[in-house]
């Protein structure tokens, strides 16, 4: 693909830039958006061409598919700076993959490469100066597509719109994530749509969060829906446990997104000789480790919260504190990753893109 002056998008420069206004040194996770977005239709079964144009808000059929089936997926990649200025992506195959595989799920049409892939460089091109340098600057990237098509009849849509915005970001989290072990509600079922980006997967955990967060935890860790017994993933991360010196993560199935992050953790993880389990971890074994010492991390593992600590878990009304860990892996982890990410270390993946 020649990414240079992609003549398969239109462009409409804005008139001017936000970017002064911008307090990039105090940015709360996903407010802020930059100048331009890309939009993309589909209709009369063909993606459209591409425009590149001003942010900014647009109009929608009351009976558009999306308001009542919501018919709509999404991504959440990240664009870094290095040094030089250069602008890095990490593993964006596979968001561009996944993306597909949850249109798929969805009903919707895959979005063609030059769009996601090629468009995004576009866009990315233009907005330069939002990424900003330095170890934790981000510029956070939210493709997504709805469905556009009117009509209150339950069936999939003929029109839909894809998007990618940008929003320059710093971390997700503000503070100490205490988690809740799900005992009642659950994120996904097998056969369901948990392995999609879907955003109903998203909006299904806001009541039983709402409810985590009135007892001073800021998210869940869903259990299986049949039994409510495995470790499954947190609402916005997979999670991973350390248990003594060995690090378990439940495998993607149905129900667990296969997180980007999720697996380039699980490959270093092994590069750097750490055992290394994929398997779920059982409700009991948690608890059990918990209360013998030998439970030593848990931690969160997503684009936008990278990897973030979890300090304490709650199951069945039992509150349980993690220690202060001396070498944690977690950390260890972090480090590595982001070292890659913002290319000050060698990528020996090529992952960085
Ligand atoms: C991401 O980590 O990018 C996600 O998509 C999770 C989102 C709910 C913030």
């Amino acid at each position: 693909m020649n990414l240079k002056n992609n003549p398969e998008i239109d462009i409409i420069r804005a008139s001017s830039s936000k970017i002064n206004d911008v307090d990039f040194e105090n940015l709360v996770f996903g407010n802020i958006f930059t100048d331009h977005m890309l939009v993309c239709d589909f209709k009369d079964g063909k993606w459209q061409k591409p425009v590149i144009k001003p942010y900014e808000p647009f109009l929608l059929d009351p009976s558009a598919k999306v308001f009542h089936y919501g018919q709509a997926i999404f991504e959440g990649m990240k664009a870094y700076k290095d040094d030089s200025d250069a602008i890095w992506l990490f593993r964006p195959d596979e968001n561009f993959d996944r993306f597909n595989k949850s249109a798929v799920r969805m009903a919707m049409p895959e979005v063609p490469e030059e769009v996601f892939l090629g468009g995004l460089h576009e866009i990315l091109r233009i907005e330069k100066d939002w990424v900003k340098k330095g170890k934790g600057n981000t510029l956070y990237i939210r493709p997504f597509m709805i469905a556009t098509g009117t009509g209150v009849v339950a069936a999939p849509s003929s029109q839909y719109r894809f998007m990618i915005i940008l929003s320059p970001a710093k971390s997700y989290y503000s503070g100490e994530v205490k988690v809740i072990i799900a005992e009642h509600y659950s994120r996904a079922a097998n056969g369901g749509i948990g392995a999609a980006k879907a955003a109903g997967n998203y909006s299904a955990q806001f009541y039983p969060t709402q409810l985590a967060n009135k007892d001073g935890f800021q998210q869940i860790i869903w259990t299986d829906d049949a039994t409510h017994t495995k470790l499954e993933e947190a609402g916005t991360m997979n999670v991973f446990f350390r248990i003594n010196d060995t690090l378990f993560t439940a495998p993607a199935s149905e129900r667990i997104l296969d997180g980007v992050t999720r697996k380039s953790l699980i490959t270093l993880a092994e590069k750097e000789g750490i055992d290394m389990q994929v398997r779920s971890v059982l409700v009991w074994e948690l608890v059990e480790a918990a209360k013998n010492g030998t439970l030593k991390e848990i931690f969160g593992a997503g684009t936008a919260a990278v990897v973030n600590p979890i300090v304490g878990f709650s199951y069945k009304g039992e509150y349980f504190e993690l220690p202060k860990v001396e070498n944690s892996i977690a950390l260890q982890l972090k480090e590595k990753l982001t070292n890659i990410q913002y290319k000050l270390a060698e990528d020996p993946f090529g992952w960085t893109v």
